[in-house]
């Protein structure tokens, strides 16, 4: 996504400016080429050699000083920017934005730009709230330019409140989200993640090692790409950089049900990249089931509802994609899920292969539609898996419309 985008970090005079080093480093992990602009203020905090040194390219600090080949500096930056972001953004620099002053190589180069500009404001709770700058604030929205955070928190000045720095994988979210193109837009689309949890007694449960990282995956890519997005999730530690997304917290699958078919009816596609627990006890116990002397304890159990074949039989138009999670026979038996369940995808992962499956960041897919057409994905990451999952039901949604 950011593979070659030159992306001009502006940092500002406040105390989290050194949180940005870890921005920078992130965003040249990503592969864009970052030219990192310090303010006056912003040098009381972070030294020049230290953005230099990461992103390999000159940093710049002084209004007057003229790039190479005699170039005037905020013009030519202006000028080479895919987009300009500001992180911290302080109480000062944005006021100074909304009100066209331009007296330092930052603030020039922003009125210079025809390029997104976003700002990720830190600074204390008292001058976040404050009336002017909240006009401020205001007005460049309505100017067009993006904003993500503050967050709210413990402060470096010890208040609590709205002020911090949005966390850097929010800030890169946002970047993402303003170079992707918006093809999902009008659609709805509910996705399951995670495991459920069938507790046995107070303290036992039947569950599996599903993380939620490819539901959640799904869920960011899709409402980055413009998508009403609704994630259903079992229990996980994933977090969503982005906080446009309504999120259902359950834990059974009896409650997963619930929760999607709520949902059901105002949605145009679902995908379910939940691992539900096909069966659970037949009995909970209330109280911790104690060891007794017998060798064998025999833990009876019932199947659980197939949540998706559930979904298969009141399809009516919807777009359904299902999950497989197979250890043999992959295609076979995901065809047979396809089927049995009236599905229009479905993905299949050899749970048993390296880089494949659960826990880890990457998934090794083959995704199935109804014709029988087979599509063999090598190992990547599972964003990238959630782009090619949800370009195909674009395609099918555009079909349907038609
Ligand atoms: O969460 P991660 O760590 O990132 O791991 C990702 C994953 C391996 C969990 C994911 O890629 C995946 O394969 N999810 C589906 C796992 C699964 O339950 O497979 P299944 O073959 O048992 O079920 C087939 C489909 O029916 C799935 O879409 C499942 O959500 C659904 N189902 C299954 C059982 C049930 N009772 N109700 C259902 O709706």
């Amino acid at each position: 996504m950011l593979t070659d985008k030159t992306i001009v970090l502006g940092v500002t005079g406040g105390i989290s400016a050194y949180k940005v080093i870890d921005l920078t480093r992130e965003l040249i992990k990503r592969k864009a080429n970052v030219h990192v602009v310090l303010t006056p203020h912003a040098k009381a905090f972070v030294t020049p050699l230290v953005f230099e040194s990461l992103s390999k390219n000159k940093v710049y600090t002084d209004l007057f000083e003229l790039m190479e080949g005699s170039k005037i500096g905020h013009v030519t930056l202006a000028d080479q920017a895919d987009l300009i972001v500001v992180a911290p953004a302080t109480a000062n620099t944005l006021s100074k934005i909304a009100t066209g002053i331009a007296d330092n190589l930052l603030t020039a180069m922003i009125m210079a730009t025809k390029v997104p500009v976003l700002f990720a404001p830190a600074m204390n709770v008292h001058m976040w709230e404050n009336i002017a700058l909240q006009r401020n604030i205001k007005i460049l929205k309505e100017m067009g330019y993006h904003f993500v955070g503050p967050s709210k928190g413990e402060l470096a000045c010890g208040a609590y409140g709205s002020g911090k720095l949005a966390p850097i994988e929010e800030i890169v979210e946002k970047i993402e989200d303003i170079f992707t193109e918006k093809d999902l837009v009008g659609i709805r689309i509910l996705v399951t993640a995670g495991p459920t949890q069938e507790m046995i007694d107070p303290v036992r449960m039947i569950t599996n090692r599903s993380s939620g990282k490819m539901g959640f995956s799904l869920a960011k890519i899709a409402r980055r790409r413009g998508a009403e997005v609704v994630l259903v999730t079992g229990p996980t530690r994933e977090k969503l950089p982005r906080n446009d997304i309504p999120i259902f917290r359950v834990r059974t699958a009896e409650e997963m049900k619930e929760e999607v078919l709520r949902h059901f009816p105002s949605c145009d596609v679902v995908i379910m990249a939940a691992a539900v627990s096909d069966f659970r006890p037949s009995n909970f116990s209330q109280s911790k089931i104690k060891k007794n002397k017998d060798e064998v304890y025999i833990l009876e159990l019932e199947k659980n509802p197939d949540i998706l074949q559930v979904l298969g039989e009141r399809k009516g138009d919807k777009i359904l994609v299902g999950f497989a999670a197979e250890t043999e026979n992959m295609v076979e038996n995901g065809m047979e899920k396809l089927r049995r369940k009236n599905l229009d995808l479905i993905v299949i992962n050899n749970v048993l292969e390296e880089g494949a499956g659960f826990e880890v960041d990457t998934n090794k897919v083959v995704i199935v539609d109804r014709r029988g057409k087979i599509n063999k994905l090598p190992v990547m990451p599972k964003d990238e898996v959630a782009r090619i999952i949800l370009d195909k039901v674009r395609k099918l949604v555009k079909k349907r419309s038609m």
